[in-house]
């Protein structure tokens, strides 16, 4: 079963150590988390495994990390100064601010119809998302249209005292070198993908790459979203997992539906969550740059089915975006109407075919996944209560065990008995001197207690050292001298497993 609402995932991660509100002592920094001890560990374990998946177990494809401060052109010639903005509109009254869009939606249709009447909206009024943009078309006329259909504020539930609705470009601007001056600024980078774009000519030449071939980044992003919320889902730091896989033109669709189809089956068979917990949308409003968009939906506890990944075919948008004489270059007839004529790049993002003696911009398809939006669908998936044959529930994150922030959790019987904690402690090192299996030692409370703890935590394996380890079993016996009970997570089933045997079990449970 997994979590059936958010507060218990955000409860269990400040509990447990997962995640933390960012500079919490001084009241936080919205939307910014810090990951704790576990979250570091399922985090990178998430990235491990989409690293694997996608780089070392393909022959296709090179990985790749770009700076995440970027110059500024980049971002104007891939079209994000311009357009990467969200519509913004305050409420003079509450001073609370809002994504336009979902200001709307949040409406009653009676009100949406008043607002989609006033402004002609073709596609009616429950398309909030254009009647946001034609009422962004005519801002001074919507304020006051706004206020004559007693648009609600959701804060107070009372009509507001509303702005003009404007647009707000999501980019991070910071200051480079010592001189502030209006040229001496870059962006934090609002997505890693332009990153991979404008290295395209160095990774293909440095790697005698042929087509069809990708370049995969993992990284930090950054977004100055309006209304960060929902705890890791919409952040204003976070970071992702891109691929952009490029082909010749032509080979677009099918190399689309293939990425699509790995992808979806990586997030039920590699970080367990459940196919009827995942969904795909088609885009039926298509970005400019986009042939076709779909996304891999998770449904989220609380907030419903949401983006986990956006797969998208971006044909030759982005190499002849960034390309110098766009012109010669044979662009497909979207780009070369929309794309804006570049007068800085000193680059022609172009492959030599060979067999037909040309240069051609490859298309590129780009399957494009949050890492955090990643973790919390693993958090919420794994989440369980178990109610127990006593009563009790516990608490258990049924994680897979590749996933798993510790692996194997070493614990003494007794804390008081220095043989066995001396065993324990021995055991710990030998599991930890193998290098990539994250063990703990823990004896600050009962055995029970540190079952539930690790099973909150998600560890899959706990190892306990007992008297019949040292051979003091209380029958006098000496049978079970040097083996330890392994207990696991899930069916809290326990064997007996001989000490010099316990490396080869964990490395066999733990894959
Ligand atoms: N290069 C394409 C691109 O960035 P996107 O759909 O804007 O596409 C890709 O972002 C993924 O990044 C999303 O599917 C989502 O998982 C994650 N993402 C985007 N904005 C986010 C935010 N504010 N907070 C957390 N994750 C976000």
């Amino acid at each position: 079963m997994a979590a059936d609402n958010l507060e218990k995932i955000v409860s269990l991660c400040k509990r447990r150590g997962f995640i933390f509100p960012s500079s919490e002592i001084y009241g936080g920094l919205q939307g910014m988390f810090d990951y704790g001890p576990l979250g570091v560990e399922l985090k990178n374990n998430l990235k491990r495994l989409w690293w694997k998946h996608n780089v070392y177990e393909r022959d296709d494809m090179e990985g790749i990390e770009t700076a995440l401060l970027t110059n500024r052109h980049v971002l104007r010639y891939s079209g994000h100064e311009k357009g990467f903005a969200d519509p913004l509109i305050d409420n003079r009254t509450t001073k609370k601010r809002y994504r336009f869009d979902h200001l709307l939606r949040d409406q009653t249709p009676e009100v949406r119809q008043e607002l989609a009447s006033a402004f002609a909206v073709a596609e009616g009024a429950d398309d909030y998302e254009a009647l946001a943009l034609a009422l962004l078309d005519e801002p001074v006329r919507a304020e006051v249209v706004l206020k004559a259909a007693k648009v609600i504020d959701p804060e107070d539930g009372k009509p507001g005292d509303w702005t003009e609705p404007r647009a707000f470009n999501l980019m991070f601007k910071t200051q480079v070198g010592p001189v502030a001056d209006s040229e001496s600024f870059a962006y934090l980078r609002p997505e890693t993908a332009q990153g991979m774009f404008v290295n395209f000519k160095n990774v293909l030449t440095s790697t005698n790459r042929k087509l069809p071939f990708g370049i995969a980044q993992i990284g930090k992003s950054f977004r100055n979203e309006i209304t960060p919320r929902n705890f890791l889902f919409r952040v204003r730091e976070m970071e992702q997992m891109e691929i952009e896989y490029f082909v010749m033109p032509g080979d677009d669709e099918a190399a689309h539906e293939q990425w699509i189809q790995d992808h979806l089956n990586w997030w039920v068979e590699k970080v367990g969550l459940s196919r009827e917990n995942l969904d795909l949308f088609e885009h039926t409003k298509l970005s400019h740059y986009s042939k076709r968009t779909v996304d891999i939906l998770y449904k989220f506890p609380t907030l419903g089915f949401d983006e986990l990944e956006g797969i998208a075919n971006r044909t030759d948008w982005d190499l002849g975006s960034h390309s110098k004489e766009q012109d010669s270059l044979g662009l497909s007839a979207n780009t070369a109407e929309k794309a804006m004529k570049n007068e800085h790049s000193t680059e022609k993002l172009t492959y030599f075919d060979q067999p037909n003696n040309r240069h051609v911009v490859p298309y590129v398809v780009e399957p494009a996944a949050g890492v955090d939006r990643g973790v919390l669908a693993a958090l919420c998936e794994a989440y369980d209560e178990e109610t127990l044959e006593n009563g009790e529930v516990r608490v258990v994150l049924r994680l897979p065990p590749a996933l798993a922030p510790i692996k194997v959790a070493v614990l003494p019987l007794a804390k008081n008995k220095p043989e066995i904690v001396a065993k324990s402690k021995e055991i710990k090192k030998m599991i930890q001197s193998q290098g990539d299996v994250r063990s703990v030692y823990d004896d600050t409370a009962g055995i029970g207690k540190l079952y539930r703890r690790q099973d909150e935590a998600g560890t899959p394996l706990c190892v306990t050292v007992d008297y019949d380890t040292l051979g003091q079993s209380r029958d006098g016996g000496t049978d079970l001298i040097d083996t330890v009970t392994v207990r696991h997570r899930d069916t809290m089933q326990q064997e007996r497993v001989a000490v010099s045997d316990l490396l080869a079990y964990i490395q066999q449970h733990i894959r």
